[in-house]
């Protein structure tokens, strides 16, 4: 299986799920399916990325970012896609692991 080129990981731990990360998966697989990025992106789960308190958290190929919502995260991935962008987002929040 060829790897894809954009790894989306969602984090799914419970300080993330009750801030809504549930909700951000399922407005990123409709994304995927909408846009027809099935062979582009592989999106995984995660159960902490040790930034509980400033999650929803996702990864996009090893960037973390932080305080996301499914805007947010739409505009983060579509951003990435279409520059075909490996680096952080400038202007977007993201960090390295604080806990
Ligand atoms: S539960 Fe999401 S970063 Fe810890």
């Amino acid at each position: 299986m060829e790897p894809k080129p954009f790894a989306v990981k969602i984090c799914l731990g419970s300080s993330c799920y009750t801030r809504g990360s549930r909700e951000i998966l399922e407005s990123i697989q409709s994304y995927i399916a909408e846009e027809k990025l099935e062979s582009l992106v592989m999106l995984t789960g995660s159960l902490c990325e040790e930034q509980c308190r400033s999650g929803p958290t996702i990864t996009i190929n090893d960037v973390t970012y932080t305080g996301v919502d499914k805007k947010k995260a739409l505009d983060l991935l579509d951003k990435h896609i279409h520059t075909h962008n490996h680096k952080p987002i400038t202007g977007d929040t993201h960090s390295e692991k604080e806990c």
